[in-house]
């Protein structure tokens, strides 16, 4: 069957074919399905919209980089704003992309909640989903053609939990953005660092939309833990380690470590020397030492402004890097089921360092590095300096 007809019978089976022709969409189907089209969601405005440039920005580096056709067939990538804060605005842009536009991949989705509101669509109209950024463990179970290529929190936060009790650590508050993957960081934190031997004794939970983080703050200056554990979603990292350090928490003597979301390289320049010795976890720096990433963050600094690139964007990266290579194995066929069984167990050097995306599970194992911030030419890098190799996603 060709291309052609797979997209006229697809789009029947989502809206009707009655309802398609009323709508006037069939005639440009001929025309449309030449290109295999990639429905990217993502947000662009709001508060969490760096998440959005980022992803964006690796989505056009790659496609300059490597083309934009594949297996003779174009890949065309339309971008969706969807704010950042609301499931069911995703979950229309979702619709309407597989129904409307004929898109025959989603992809992007900036964070959990988002991502749990599309799931159903990419079951219903059986259209791979890549998940590039939303890291709350559970997603790819939402839906059978949920692949995930950026991370989840219980896989960066466990080596972390047993770094820290080794490192001397014996006690901790436990402090985390109040929706999926905080809870996440929290019960695995909280888990694999009492296992080892530590102490948790107090955890907190902050709001995720317009947070004070002040309160809370002094709730930790109270309790005077040996650290505080954080994970806040990047874009928040800034005001969290301003805050701890104006507030004295770091005179007191308390350490902070996080997950790499908090010291979210888009904003490292801007938060500047106050994240100097700060230990963290996380599966990509842009400090990581390799000639993949060497070529990956100097081709992402000049097609924008001198930026470096963020976690979030080597998951929209290595996203395409997926439906490419896909498209080669299915030579250019872009029906959902055999994208999804082409992309399963497929393993790549991405420039965090060696991948497989788990034929099971759908997520991707990875090494995970333990960093620390450090000042180099003038700049402040998460500079790895231990690494956990192909960890798993431990779950909760
Ligand atoms: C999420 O909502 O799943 C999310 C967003 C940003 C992060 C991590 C997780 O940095």
């Amino acid at each position: 069957m060709s291309h052609k007809s797979v997209n006229v019978q697809r789009r029947q089976m989502v809206l009707g074919g009655t309802a398609a022709a009323a709508a006037g969409l069939l005639p440009s189907v001929g025309l449309a399905a030449d290109a295999v089209k990639v429905g990217l969601i993502v947000p662009m405005s709001g508060p969490f919209a760096s998440t959005g440039r980022q992803i964006d920005a690796a989505v056009k580096l790659y496609q300059k980089q490597h083309g934009d056709t594949v297996a003779g067939r174009k890949v065309h990538v339309i971008l969706k704003d969807d704010g950042g804060v609301a499931p069911d605005v995703t979950k229309r842009i979702a619709q309407e992309l597989v129904t409307r536009e004929g898109v025959q991949v989603l992809a992007g989705f900036g964070l959990t909640p988002l991502a749990f509101a599309a799931a159903p669509v990419a079951t219903q109209s059986r259209t791979p989903m890549v998940v590039m950024a939303a890291a709350t463990s559970v997603i790819p179970r939402r839906s059978p053609y949920i692949v995930r290529t950026g991370f989840t929190l219980p896989q960066v936060t466990a080596p972390l939990a047993e770094w820290a009790f080794k490192d001397g650590i014996g006690s901790a508050i436990t402090f985390v953005s109040d929706y999926g993957p905080g809870i996440d960081a929290e019960k695995v934190f909280v888990k694999r660092f009492t296992e080892a031997g530590g102490k948790v004794v107090d955890s907190i939970r902050t709001p995720l939309l317009n947070p004070d983080y002040a309160p809370f703050l002094k709730r930790v200056k109270d309790t005077r833990p040996q650290a505080l554990f954080v994970f806040v979603p990047s874009g928040e990292g800034a005001s969290v380690l301003k805050q701890f350090n104006e507030r004295g928490l770091s005179a007191d003597g308390i350490r902070l470590i996080c997950t790499g979301d908090v010291l979210d390289d888009d904003l490292m320049v801007s938060i500047g020397p106050v994240s100097e010795g700060v230990v963290s976890s996380h599966h990509y720096s842009a400090a990581h030492d390799s000639p993949e990433n060497k070529t990956y963050v100097e081709a992402f600094g000049r097609d924008n402004g001198g930026r470096r690139p963020n976690f979030h964007s080597v998951g929209g990266y290595d996203g395409m890097h997926l439906l490419y290579e896909a498209l080669k194995k299915t030579n250019g066929d872009a029906n959902g089921d055999k994208l999804l069984a082409a992309m399963k167990g497929m393993s790549w050097t991405s420039v965090r360092g060696p991948v497989t995306l788990d034929t099971e599970t759908r997520d991707i194992i990875q090494d995970v590095y333990i960093r620390r911030s450090e000042k180099v030419d003038g700049q402040m890098w998460n500079v790895e300096f231990d690494k956990i190799e192909q960890f798993k996603d431990p779950g909760v």
